[in-house]
């Protein structure tokens, strides 16, 4: 009985430790923003990938983001996130995160909208596309190369653009490429050249296309690398508040296939640039919860000059 006593207390200590701040909900939602990336603003996450925070445990919070940050606790997209927070800002973050519903209307609507994510399909091919989240493996690889016929002229014959405003299409995420080619149709996205390209096109073609240049190989970057362009890729700028690439477009710069972050490893320079430059406006807003919007605002045009010298660099 005494030993059951004392590991009670011994226990009610520990958690009293790892809540030794005290968290402010209000402050936590005040620094949530890029959390809102991937897990959304109320804590109900964005996608399959990431998990809800949403009325989670709030010592339990804690624990994770100290997990992460000391590296106990490993994953690629979480320890740039937590390496730069102090106490306080997990414990904010945390009574923020465990004070939002867990269950309701708004999550239930969040967490139905799959189309950012598919299942890889079976073998080593991820020619996942979907404009509509029932398709898995919507796309056709062979159709697809029959329909791009009228892409060769800007886009290459397999996909490597040799014209540096045009973007590479080869070994993009399909998920991607899909969601790009529906977003110039309904316009969300802008591009006059674009939109008369897929102005015919059906959502079956656009996952055909998708599905096409997803399997093929993309060329070499030919950028010359930048050591202050890789420094913001890997780590961000903690005092402007820019989320590392990383996160995202990943340690090699291919992206992640089936949560529809684009490849920009070895993409055209000037492309890639217009990119940032457009996202940065606003003028390119097509990005799901402002992912990019949020970024590019806070960068100098010397930063986006150096970040896009080390993306187009990359093999
Ligand atoms: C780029 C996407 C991304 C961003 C931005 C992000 N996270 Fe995460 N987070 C993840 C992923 C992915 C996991 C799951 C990691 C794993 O599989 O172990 C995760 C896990 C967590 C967990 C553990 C949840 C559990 O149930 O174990 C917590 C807590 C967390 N994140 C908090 C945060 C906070 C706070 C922020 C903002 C400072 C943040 N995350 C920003 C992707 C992200
Ligand atoms: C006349 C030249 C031209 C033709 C032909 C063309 N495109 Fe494009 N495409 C462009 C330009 C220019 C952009 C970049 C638009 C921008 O700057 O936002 C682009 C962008 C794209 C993107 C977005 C890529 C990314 O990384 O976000 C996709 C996908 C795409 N095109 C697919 C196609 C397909 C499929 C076809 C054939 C049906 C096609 N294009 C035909 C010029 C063309
Ligand atoms: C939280 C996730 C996230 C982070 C962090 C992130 N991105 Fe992105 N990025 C995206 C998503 C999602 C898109 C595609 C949006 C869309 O059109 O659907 C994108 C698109 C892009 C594009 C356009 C690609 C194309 O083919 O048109 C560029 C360039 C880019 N990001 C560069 C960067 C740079 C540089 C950083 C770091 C300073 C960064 N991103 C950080 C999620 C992220």
């Amino acid at each position: 009985m005494k030993k059951i006593l004392f590991s009670l207390l011994l226990g009610a200590s520990m958690l009293n430790t790892a809540m030794a701040v005290e968290g402010d909900a209000e402050a936590g939602k005040g620094k949530s923003a890029i959390c809102a990336t991937c897990h959304g603003a109320t804590g109900i996450s964005i996608a399959p990938i990431y998990p809800n925070l949403a009325g989670q445990k709030a010592p339990y919070i804690v624990k994770q983001l100290t997990d992460f940050k000391a590296g106990t606790r490993t994953d690629m997209m979480m320890a740039p996130m937590a390496v730069n927070l102090s106490e306080q800002d997990m414990a904010d973050l945390a009574a923020y995160f465990s004070s939002q519903p867990r269950s309701g209307k708004a999550a239930a609507a969040a967490t139905t909208d799959t189309s950012a994510v598919a299942p890889t399909a079976a073998g080593n091919v991820e020619v996942v596309t979907s404009t509509s989240a029932k398709a898995i493996y919507a796309g056709d690889v062979k159709a697809g190369q029959e329909k791009s016929g009228m892409c060769v002229a800007c886009h290459g014959t397999d996909g490597n653009s040799a014209i540096a405003i045009y973007p590479k299409l080869a070994g993009q995420s399909a998920n991607y490429l899909a969601k790009q080619l529906a977003d110039f149709k309904s316009g969300a996205r802008v591009d006059p050249v674009m939109a008369g390209m897929v102005a015919g096109l059906s959502s079956t073609d656009m996952d055909d296309l998708a599905a096409y240049f997803a399997v093929q190989t993309m060329s070499d970057g030919t950028g010359e690398t930048s050591a202050k362009g890789k420094k913001l890729y890997f780590g961000g700028d903690v005092e402007k508040g820019v989320t590392a690439c990383i996160a995202c477009h990943g340690i090699e710069g291919k992206g992640m296939a089936q949560a529809g972050f684009p490849a920009i490893a070895g993409q055209n320079a000037d492309y890639l640039k217009k990119q940032l430059l457009t996202f940065r406006e606003g003028s390119r807003s097509n990005d799901r919860n402002n992912m990019m919007r949020n970024i590019a605002i806070k960068l100098s045009e010397s930063d986006i000059e150096e970040l896009v010298k080390y993306m187009s660099s990359l093999k």
